[in-house]
């Protein structure tokens, strides 16, 4: 098991870019499967995570390439994947299971889903049962609740499906049901998921409109293939933008990040706790807002954040934990549930970690109270196995009274594998 230990940095400086967005990545994997032609992407992420949804479609015997810079995939049309021989192993990837569980309910054949350890306990219920409503058979341990799921599609048709969580996940693995289904479907969601399945749907030439809260999508429409460029991730960026508003005299440039709206509650928070934060040269790029990010050191103050801001920021909540523990006073989280349920529960690791380095951290049903301190302890902290865990608590060795040591930090490598290196750059020397 590896481990990495952060001490504390004079300040953060720079210009950096950071890899590719890991749901825009996974999309074009997926979209450029079952387009026809063959689709080109720039700025893939090579992270574990897209790597898993990779393999899967290769499996499928689609045709995919890496030289190092263009990622080219052979597209079958809306019915060219193959039966696949063997078990679907999507790693530590959410998204692939339940994009490629919606996907799969579409296709007249059969196929197994799972993943790792963490996969096999996050729950599936929440796709399995509104694409079981469209017509798809699926089995899976507890009640088909759980993966390994053994998926027989087919015959399915549209609904109208009123998701009870704001997921980007389920609306995005009923959207790809949907391309195989009689009619339409529609999903609604109580606040708006990221959107980058309608999107990058739209950039295909599929049939797809949009309202406020929701997503129809009409069956049997073909894809065509397209030259898709990927922004950096802004939840990679988020690590990095947190890193310099909490170390003195410090100012970072990262250079092209995805700035799409449903993404950009983080920003949202940060300026509201006072960071200094500016978008620069707003742009468009494959269908999605992209931007410069610049960052200068900041006395944050602590808020409270709740309701539609949440789904925008889900992913970013470590790191906007780590910014409420070094801001003054008291920042409450709330309408954050879904937090119990990402690679692990993050509401319960970032409370225990921090609480070992010194922060007063109340837990409640859907979020916690943090309480900004002084000055941080330096100690050993757990990432429990989740990469936004493990860099989280590393952004926090950078204040630290004395350095902090991160167990279990391979888990970076799902979604940031050049995490460390790129941090080491930023840190100026003494
Ligand atoms: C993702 C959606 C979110 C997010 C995950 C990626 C996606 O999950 O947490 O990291 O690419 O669709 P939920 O849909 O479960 O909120």
């Amino acid at each position: 098991m590896n481990t990495v230990s952060i001490g504390k940095a004079p300040s953060i400086r720079g210009e950096i870019t950071v890899p590719g967005d890991k749901s825009i990545s996974h999309r074009s994997i997926m979209l450029g499967a079952i387009a026809r032609g063959v689709t080109t992407v720039r700025g893939f992420l090579r992270g574990e995570d897209n790597m898993s949804t990779m393999h899967a479609f290769q499996t499928m015997g689609i045709g995919i390439t890496d030289d190092g810079e263009t990622i080219r995939i052979t597209g079958g049309g809306l019915h060219g994947l193959k039966e696949p021989g063997t078990v679907l192993d999507c790693g530590n990837s959410g998204t692939t299971i339940r994009l490629i569980t919606g996907l799969l309910s579409g296709q007249s054949f059969f196929s197994v889903v799972t993943g790792d350890q963490y996969l096999r306990k996050r729950p599936m219920k929440r796709v399995v049962e509104p694409l079981t409503l469209m017509g798809a058979r699926i089995i899976g341990r507890k009640g088909g609740t759980l993966a390994p799921l053994a998926i027989t599609g087919g015959g399915l048709k549209g609904i109208e499906y009123q998701s009870p969580v704001s997921s980007a996940q389920i609306k995005s693995s009923l959207m790809l049901a949907g391309l195989y289904a009689e009619g339409e479907t529609t999903i609604s969601e109580p606040s708006l998921s990221r959107d980058h399945s309608e999107r990058m749907f739209s950039l295909f030439g599929g049939d797809v409109t949009r309202n406020v809260t929701g997503v129809t999508v009409r069956g049997g429409v073909e894809l065509t293939a397209q030259d898709v460029t990927v922004p950096g991730d802004i939840s990679s960026a988020a690590f990095f933008m947190v890193a310099a508003l909490i170390v003195p005299d410090s100012e970072l440039l990262i250079r092209n990040v995805g700035v799409n709206p449903t993404r950009t509650g983080v920003i949202d928070i940060l300026l509201a706790m006072g960071g200094d934060i500016q978008l620069l040269d707003c742009r468009e790029v494959s269908g999605e807002p992209v931007a410069d990010i610049l960052v200068r050191s900041s006395r944050l103050k602590g808020i409270a954040i709740g309701g539609d801001v949440v789904p925008r920021a889900i992913d970013e909540f470590p790191a906007i934990c780590i910014a409420a523990a070094c801001a003054e006073g008291l920042t409450t989280v709330r309408d954050a549930r879904e937090l119990r349920v990402k690679e692990t529960d993050r509401i319960i690791a970032m409370a225990e970690n921090l609480r070992t380095l010194g922060v007063t951290v109340t837990e409640t049903a859907d979020g916690m109270d943090i309480t900004g301190a002084e000055q941080l302890n330096g100690g050993t902290v757990d990432s429990r196995g989740d990469h936004r865990i493990a860099m989280s608590l590393s952004v926090a060795g950078l204040v630290a009274q004395s350095p902090i040591t991160v167990t279990d930090t391979e888990c970076v490598g799902t979604s940031f594998p050049t995490f460390y290196p790129l941090l080491e750059k930023v840190v100026a020397p003494c």
